[in-house]
C-alpha cells in the first residue's frame, strides 16, 4: 500500500495524496450541487483547468449549468512510488470521471498551453469531437515560465517590487517560521519578462486561433482572472511586476473585444479575491496578508475558497443578475475583500502579527495551512484512508 506524505519545501508542496485530491474535487462538486443549477454556457474551454480558480470554474460550470468542458493544463502523472506526479493530474481525472457519470463531455489536454500545438489540438478536437462551438473561454493560467512559440525563447516571470526594494514579513510553512524578507526591485528586463509570461499575449493568441478556426459561438464570452488588491499589498503586487502583467491583460482585453465584435463576443477581466493557491503561496509577503485577511473575513462570514468565489462569480454575476463592474468594465467580485471595514481591520491585525503569535488563533494561519494542504489532497474533509497501489494509479486514464 502506498503511503502519502505531505512534503513541503518552503511554501511549495512536493507531496501529493491522489485519493485526497479526488475527495477534494468531490467536495467542490458537492458544494455546487447543493446550490442547485443555473443557466449558463454549454460548451466551455478552460485554459489552466487543473487547480484552484480554473478547476473551480470547470466544476461550477459543469455541475451548475451542465456544461461540456475542455480543460488544458500542465501536470505530471505518476512515475514510481517516490514520484506520484502532481495534484492537478489527479484533479483532472477525478473531475472527468465525475462529469462523465453525469453524461457530460470532459476532455483533458495535458500540454503546454503556450505552444501552437496545444492550440491546434484543442481546435481539432472542437471541430471533430466536441459537438459544438465554444461559448465560453476561461483563461486561468498561472505559470513561472513561458516558451515563446515563434522564437523558441524561454521567459521567466519574477515576483518583485518596482523602483524600490521591499522589506516585510513572510511565513515559511515548511519550518513554521515567521521571518523578514527583502525583495529587490525588478530590472526592466524582469518586468518585461513577467509581462511576457503572465500578461495577456497568449490569451490573444488563443482567441485569435480559435476565431480563425471558426470554433467560437456567436455571443462568445472570454474571462481572465486578475488581482488588484489593496494598499496592503500594492508595493509587491499591484505596483510590482505582477501588477504590470495584469495591466497588460486589461489592454489585451480591449484587443480581444475588437476581435470578437463581429461575433457579438466579449472579453471580460474578472478581478478575483485573494485565495490560497499553488501560485499565491509563493508570492512574497502575500501569506501574511492572507492570514490576516482570512481571519477578518471569516469573522464577518465573507471568507471564500476558490469554489465559493468562482461559483458566486458565474452563478450570481456573469450569468446572474448581480454583477458589479468598475469604470473599466471589469467584474469586481473582490468587493468583499476590498470592503473598507475589512481592510481597516486587516491592516490593524497584520501590524500585530509577529513570530510569537502568527500561528495563534489571532490569525487564520490554521485555515491558510489547511487550504494549502487541501491543494495536494491532505487534510481534506471527508477523506478516509483507502488502499491503492502505484500500478492502479498509473493505470488511471487522464
Ligand atoms: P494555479 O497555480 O492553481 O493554477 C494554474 C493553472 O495553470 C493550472 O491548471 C496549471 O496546470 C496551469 N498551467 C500552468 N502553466 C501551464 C502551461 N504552460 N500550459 C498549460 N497549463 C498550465 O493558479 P491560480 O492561483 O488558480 O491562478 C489562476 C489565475 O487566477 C492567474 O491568472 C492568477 O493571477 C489569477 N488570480 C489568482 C488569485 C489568487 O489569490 N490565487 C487572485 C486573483 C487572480
Amino acid at each position: 500500500m502506498l503511503e502519502f506524505k505531505q512534503n513541503i519545501r518552503g511554501n511549495v508542496a512536493l507531496g501529493v495524496n491522489p485519493l485526497g485530491c479526488k475527495q477534494e474535487v468531490w467536495n467542490q462538486i458537492d458544494y455546487v450541487k447543493r446550490k442547485g443549477t443555473y443557466e449558463g454556457p454549454k460548451k466551455v474551454l478552460i485554459i489552466g483547468a487543473s487547480s484552484s480558480y480554473g478547476l473551480a470554474t470547470r466544476i461550477s460550470l459543469a455541475f451548475g449549468t451542465g456544461a461540456d468542458t475542455i480543460g488544458v493544463s500542465f501536470e505530471k502523472g505518476p512515475k514510481n512510488e517516490r514520484n506520484l506526479g502532481t495534484a492537478g493530474w489527479y484533479n483532472n481525472i477525478a473531475f472527468r470521471e465525475a462529469a462523465e457519470k453525469e453524461g457530460l463531455v470532459a476532455k483533458n489536454f495535458v500540454q503546454d498551453a503556450f505552444s501552437h500545438e496545444a492550440k491546434q489540438e484543442v481546435i481539432d478536437y472542437i471541430k471533430n469531437e466536441f459537438g459544438g462551438k465554444v461559448d465560453l473561454v476561461v483563461y486561468s493560467l498561472a505559470s513561472g515560465v513561458r516558451k515563446d512559440p515563434e522564437t523558441g525563447e524561454t521567459y521567466r516571470s519574477s515576483i518583485k517590487a518596482i523602483g524600490e526594494p521591499m522589506v516585510g514579513p513572510n511565513i515559511n510553512m515548511q519550518e513554521q517560521s515567521f521571518y523578514t524578507q527583502t525583495l529587490e526591485p525588478a530590472t526592466e528586463q524582469e518586468i518585461a519578462d513577467t509581462v511576457k509570461v503572465m500578461g495577456g499575449e497568449d490569451w490573444v493568441l488563443w482567441m485569435d486561433a480559435l476565431k480563425e478556426a471558426d470554433v467560437l459561438a456567436d455571443g462568445v464570452l472570454t474571462t481572465n482572472y486578475s488581482y488588484l488588491g489593496t494598499e496592503l499589498n500594492h508595493p509587491y503586487y499591484g505596483n510590482g511586476t505582477l501588477g504590470r502583467a495584469k495591466a497588460d491583460c486589461d489592454e489585451k482585453a480591449a484587443i480581444i473585444n475588437e476581435l470578437l465584435a463581429d461575433l457579438n463576443g466579449k472579453a471580460r477581466i474578472v478581478v478575483a479575491t485573494a485565495v490560497t493557491t499553488k501560485a499565491s503561496s509563493v508570492i512574497p509577503f502575500f501569506p501574511v496578508y492572507c492570514i490576516g485577511l482570512y481571519k477578518v473575513m471569516s469573522d464577518k462570514g465573507t471568507h471564500e475558497t476558490p469554489i465559493m468565489h468562482i461559483d458566486r462569480i458565474y452563478r450570481d454575476m456573469v450569468y446572474g443578475d448581480k454583477p458589479e463592474y468598475d469604470e473599466m468594465g471589469r467584474l469586481r467580485p473582490d468587493s468583499w475583500e476590498l470592503d473598507a471595514d475589512t481592510q481597516a481591520k486587516t491592516k490593524e491585525l497584520i501590524e500585530k502579527i509577529n513570530e510569537d503569535n502568527f500561528t495563534s488563533d489571532m490569525t487564520a494561519y490554521d485555515l491558510f495551512y489547511k487550504e494549502f494542504s487541501n491543494l495536494s489532497g491532505f487534510m481534506v474533509d471527508g477523506y478516509a484512508d483507502e488502499e491503492v497501489t502505484i500500478e492502479e494509479l498509473k493505470a488511471l486514464e487522464i
